[in-house]
């Protein structure tokens, strides 16, 4: 078992903010049309210092063992840092406490950065009244029958409820 497997295997083992956070100010999710996984993040906010902080991160994953290890890392590190500091955020460096992702697994912490950012984003449309109605290929569904999937070209989709 390489590091890297070993470090994943010891955060499946022992998964950190797993759950549905009740009390939460924002929540993303993206879901794979082609691995068919989900990840949802769930955020809470605070002020230190005249910022806005995250003061706890939780996830949920769908299926994937790997998006797990990368959320829990992620939930973990996002504790503290400002709204800045976690939009500057990738998904090479929320998985970096594990290694190098073995390339077939590097869309899963694409996954994680990618409900990372909608709960940023949502959380900076929150101040807005307006619901609008979202096209029908932004969704799951909606996304598998993309023909632009059709490339092969990875694509990991924002879900609405
Ligand atoms: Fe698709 Fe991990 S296999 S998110």
């Amino acid at each position: 078992m390489s590091d890297s497997e070993s470090k994943i295997a010891d955060a499946i083992a022992n998964p950190q903010n797993m759950g549905e956070m009740s009390d939460a100010d924002s929540v993303g999710t993206v879901g794979n049309p082609e691995c068919g996984d989900m990840v949802r993040m769930w955020l809470k906010f605070d002020h230190k210092n005249g910022k806005k902080i995250i003061d706890k991160a939780s996830f949920q994953s769908f299926g994937c063992q790997t998006a797990i290890a990368v959320a829990s890392m992620a939930t973990e590190m996002l504790k503290g840092k400002t709204v800045e500091e976690a939009q500057e955020l990738n998904s090479k460096d929320l998985s970096a406490p594990l290694g190098p992702l073995p390339p077939m697994k590097i869309h899963c912490g694409e996954m994680v950065e990618g409900a990372l950012r909608d709960a940023l984003n949502e959380d900076s449309e929150s101040s807005e009244p307006t619901q609008t109605s979202q096209p029908a290929t932004n969704t799951l569904l909606g996304d598998m029958n993309e023909p632009s999937l059709k490339s092969g070209k990875l694509k990991v989709v924002k879900i609405d409820d």
